[in-house]
Order: C-alpha cells, then sequence, then structure tokens
C-alpha cells in the first residue's frame, strides 16, 4: 500500500496554495511540501517572452525583474464577467489567457509536488472554494482541475477548516472561522451538528482585503520614508515598487513571527540610481497601528456574519464555542487580541492557519476512493454546458461530511440566474443539506433541481415552478400549468430523463 492516501487535499489560495494528503504511517494528515521544501506554494505564474510558464516562489521572485510577465491573484477572475457580460481574461504581454488555464499550472505543480512524495500519479483532488463562490466560480475552479488532470470535488474553505479540528461531538457546536488571507477575508459563522453535518450558517467578509493590502500600506510607509529622506516621490518606479512590496511581505512576516524582536528593518539595496541602500526600521507597535483600520473593517465583519447567523439560523454570539484562525493574516499578533477582546471567545490556533484548509480538504478526501485515472467517467456529466450553472462533478456523492450553503438556495437556471427556495419552516431549521444534481444532457436545456431534505423528516423534496420549467425547457409557461404535485412529478420525470 502507498504511504499516501492518492486523492489530495488542495487549498488553491488566491496568494498562496497548499497540498496535502493522509499519510497511512502517521495515521494523519500531512502537508506535502514544495520543490523548494516550503510548505505554502505562492499562486503565482510566470510566463516568460517566449511563452515558457514557472509556478510559485521563483515565479513570485519575477516581480522585481520583469512584473509584466507576473500572473498574481487570478482565483479573483476565475468565472467573472465584466458589466457587458464578456468573460474576464487575464493579459500577460498583450496575449490573452484563460484565467481556468492559470489557475490549472498551480495546480498541476502541486499535483507534481503530490506525486514526488507519493510515488505514484494522482488523479483526485478535493480542493477548496471560498463559501461565497457562484456556480460560475465553482465551474471554473472545475474546468482548471480537469485542466491539469484531477477529477475535482470541491468544499467549502470554512467546512475545510472546521473538519482540520475534527471538530465533533454529540453537541451542537458553533464556531466563528476567521480567514484573514492574502487577497480575500472571509468570515464564516460554521455549525456543527455531529460528525456528518458541518453547516455554514452566516458569512461576512470583503473579497478585496487581504495580507496584499498590509504590504501595500508597508510599501507606502516606504515611499513616505523615502521622500521624507530623500525630497522625492519614488512611488512611480514599477521596478522599486516591485521590490519594496516583496520586502514589505518580508518585513511583515518577520515582525508578526518574532514577537522577541520588535523592530524590523526595510532594507533595500540600490533602490533608486545614486543611492546606495535604502534602510527605515519600523516596530510591531507601529505597524500595528498602520493596519489598525483594516483590522478593524474585519471586526466589523464578524458581526455581520454573527447578525446572518442570528437572523436566519437563530445562531448567536453565545452559542459560539471559538474562534477559528484561518489564513496566513491572521498570525498578525493583534489578530487574536483583538477578536478575544471583541467578542470574548477561545482562539483555536495550534493548527498552522496557512494549511488548516489544506488539512481539511485532505481529510475529506481520505473518504474517497482513487481513481484509475484521471479520465472523468462520465464526462457528458462532467463537462460544464455552455452558460449553464452545474453543481455536481463528483463533490456530492459519496461524502459523509454534508457541506452546506448559507445562502438561499434555489433553482439553477442560466447562467447565475436561479430562483430562489425559501429554505425555512416555521418549526424549526430546516435545510441543512443541499444536494445538486444535473439533468442528462439529452434533457434540453439542462438545469438544476436542489433537493432540500428537511432534516426533521427524512424524504426530500423536490420544489419547483412553472416559471422555472418553462424557462428552463424553453417552453411557454402554459405548458407546464398545473397543481404543485403534478410540477414535480414533471420536474421528477424530467430528472430521471423518462
Ligand atoms: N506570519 C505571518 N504574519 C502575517 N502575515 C502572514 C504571515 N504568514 C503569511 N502571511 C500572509 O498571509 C497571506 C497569505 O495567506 P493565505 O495563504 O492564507 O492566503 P490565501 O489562501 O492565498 O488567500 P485567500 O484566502 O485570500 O484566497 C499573505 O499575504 C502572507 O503575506
Ligand atoms: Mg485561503
Amino acid at each position: 500500500m502507498a504511504t499516501y492516501h492518492k486523492v489530495i487535499g488542495i487549498d488553491l489560495g488566491t496568494t498562496y496554495s497548499v497540498v496535502a494528503a493522509y499519510n497511512f504511517e502517521k495515521q494523519d494528515v500531512m502537508v506535502i511540501p514544495n520543490r523548494q521544501n516550503e510548505h505554502t506554494t505562492p499562486s503565482v505564474v510566470y510566463i516568460n517572452p517566449s511563452g515558457e510558464i514557472s509556478v510559485g516562489r521563483s515565479a513570485k521572485e519575477k516581480q522585481q525583474r520583469d512584473p509584466e510577465g507576473v500572473l498574481i491573484e487570478v482565483k479573483r477572475l476565475m468565472g467573472e464577467q465584466d458589466e457587458a457580460g464578456v468573460k474576464k481574461m487575464v493579459v500577460v504581454r498583450n496575449k490573452q489567457y484563460h484565467p481556468e488555464l492559470i489557475s490549472a499550472c498551480i495546480l498541476k505543480e502541486l499535483k507534481a509536488c503530490a506525486e514526488r512524495m507519493i510515488g505514484e500519479p494522482v488523479h483526485d483532488a478535493v480542493i477548496t472554494v471560498p463559501a461565497y463562490f457562484k456556480e460560475s466560480q465553482k465551474n471554473a475552479t472545475r474546468e482548471a482541475a480537469k485542466i491539469a488532470k484531477l477529477n475535482p470535488r470541491l468544499i467549502n474553505e470554512p467546512t475545510a477548516a472546521a473538519v482540520a479540528y475534527g471538530l465533533d461531538s454529540d453537541e451542537v457546536q458553533s464556531f466563528i472561522v476567521y480567514d484573514f488571507g492574502g487577497g480575500t477575508f472571509d468570515v464564516s459563522i460554521v455549525r456543527i451538528e455531529n460528525e456528518n453535518t458541518v453547516e455554514v450558517v452566516g458569512i461576512g467578509g470583503d473579497a478585496n482585503l487581504g495580507g496584499g493590502d498590509i504590504d501595500e500600506m508597508l510599501t507606502q510607509w516606504f515611499f513616505g520614508k523615502m521622500q521624507a529622506q530623500y525630497g522625492s516621490d519614488f512611488s512611480n518606479d514599477k521596478r522599486l515598487r516591485g521590490k519594496a512590496r516583496l520586502e514589505a511581505e518580508k518585513v511583515k512576516i518577520n515582525l508578526c513571527n518574532d514577537s522577541e524582536t520588535k523592530v524590523q528593518e526595510f532594507v533595500i539595496a540600490n533602490p533608486v540610481e545614486g543611492i546606495e541602500e535604502a534602510c527605515f526600521s519600523i516596530s510591531l507597535e507601529e505597524f500595528e497601528r498602520i493596519i489598525q483600520d483594516t483590522l478593524e473593517k474585519t471586526l466589523v465583519q464578524v458581526q455581520v456574519a454573527l447578525d446572518s447567523a442570528q437572523k436566519n439560523h437563530e445562531v448567536t454570539l453565545e452559542d459560539v464555542e471559538a474562534i477559528i484562525l484561518v489564513g496566513g493574516s491572521s498570525k498578525i499578533p493583534a489578530v487574536a487580541k483583538q477578536l478575544q477582546a471583541r467578542f470574548n471567545k477561545p482562539i483555536k490556533s495550534n493548527l498552522n492557519p496557512d494549511e488548516i484548509v489544506a488539512i481539511g480538504a485532505a481529510r475529506m478526501a481520505k473518504n474517497y476512493e482513487p481513481s484509475q485515472a484521471a479520465v472523468i467517467k462520465d464526462d457528458e456529466e462532467l463537462k460544464p454546458a455552455e452558460g449553464v450553472a452545474a453543481i455536481g462533478g463528483g463533490e456530492l456523492d459519496s461524502t459523509n461530511i454534508k457541506d452546506v450553503v448559507s445562502h438561499t438556495l434555489g433553482i439553477g437556471l442560466y447562467g447565475d440566474l436561479y430562483d430562489p427556495l425559501s429554505l425555512r419552516t416555521k418549526s424549526s431549521r430546516v435545510g441543512s443539506v443541499a444536494m445538486g444534481i444535473r439533468l442528462p444532457r439529452t434533457t434540453r436545456p439542462a438545469f438544476i433541481l436542489l433537493f432540500i431534505r428537511a432534516k426533521t423528516r427524512r424524504h426530500p423534496l423536490i420544489s419547483t415552478s412553472a416559471k422555472w420549467l418553462s424557462a428552463a425547457c424553453g417552453l411557454s409557461q402554459r405548458a407546464f400549468t398545473g397543481s404543485k404535485s403534478r410540477l414535480r412529478s414533471m420536474a421528477m420525470a424530467c430528472f430521471t430523463g423518462r
């Protein structure tokens, strides 16, 4: 038997990605190091002038010498369209690339690291996505995986974080998952009912707030110091900016990691012609002062998530057991301090916040049998039809952990269009499990039925309406007149292909 389970877990982050797998000897999930023997790999791709591609640290370092060829934060573009409905593309040296292709380069690199460690080809991965990802974004992630020759299963990042802690008890427990990453800040209220039900009951966050913004603030601070010392504004110098951003991140991490040395030097050799070295000291105290407004924004979003959990699921701060820290930026010492002061809950940070999500994904991955090949068994099923919001693709089959969306659920029509269903009944919280099933392609055009299983009653409900069916099947609404039960049976007939 191979030492590692061959279904791997991948945290495909905006700025850093991590791969992990279950190790049978250690009987635990292990993070798999990359070629540089690091646990986190920058989600950065570099394309050189002749079109050759490199990924990770070497690509990130190209920011200093050839920033034009460097692609960062491609996750932000995945499955996105501009206002005119045109798919957002990545542009490098005047060439356009599909974001999926760039993400696939990162996935290929992680897969290669895993294969090197496992000693065998890997064909399957559990890949994490933010809880707020729309279907188009999830589809783009699936596409990227398939380009990288990986059969994908997707789970929510906060769910993976909770799974990483193996949080299960006989009692219902709720946690705040505070994920402050490189490009985004996400906070989720996660309720764990038993080992089989992990539910996201409230979310908040800011898709444009992360460690990168903090690096930018430090970079600005550096240019301010330069101006004060040399009397000129150098902030438009692209190369110096690239160098300063890299130095800013290093200084930030050193300040946060080493709480003993509370002062760091921000050093850049030959910043501009005529200056041999720029060197300025910064203390942790000053650093935390610079970023205080940013931290405050995250605390406000924690309250937003709590409010939504209370409103929609009657989960309150009193129900919260602890706060789970996720994401590299949550290692800033002020984060834990301020969270504790504001919400008065214990902080869980014994697992490395950078690695938690991948660890949770790998724990989930252990539940799956590896495939024989990266050939998708039912190609038709996994190949997203144009413009169709697709759930499925395998992530909802045999898992024993039910991942739940916190959004209102509905029936997916074309693109991001969907008609909402109410999830809650008067009596209690219902709809803990959402499962999506793609119709056979022969049922033209394909659409999704969401099955909402009430926790209290075991039978599934299929909800539908004439409006949805007519839109989905391209027929007039009149074709679908009739009672709700007739509509349901028509939906069921469509679903089963009969
Ligand atoms: N010790 C540290 N102190 C402060 N910041 C850190 C530390 N270690 C890493 N970071 C920062 O954490 C960020 C990366 O975090 P992480 O890997 O969780 O992000 P990500 O998953 O790529 O992003 P996202 O969750 O937004 O998709 C970077 O901005 C990095 O500089
Ligand atoms: Mg992350």
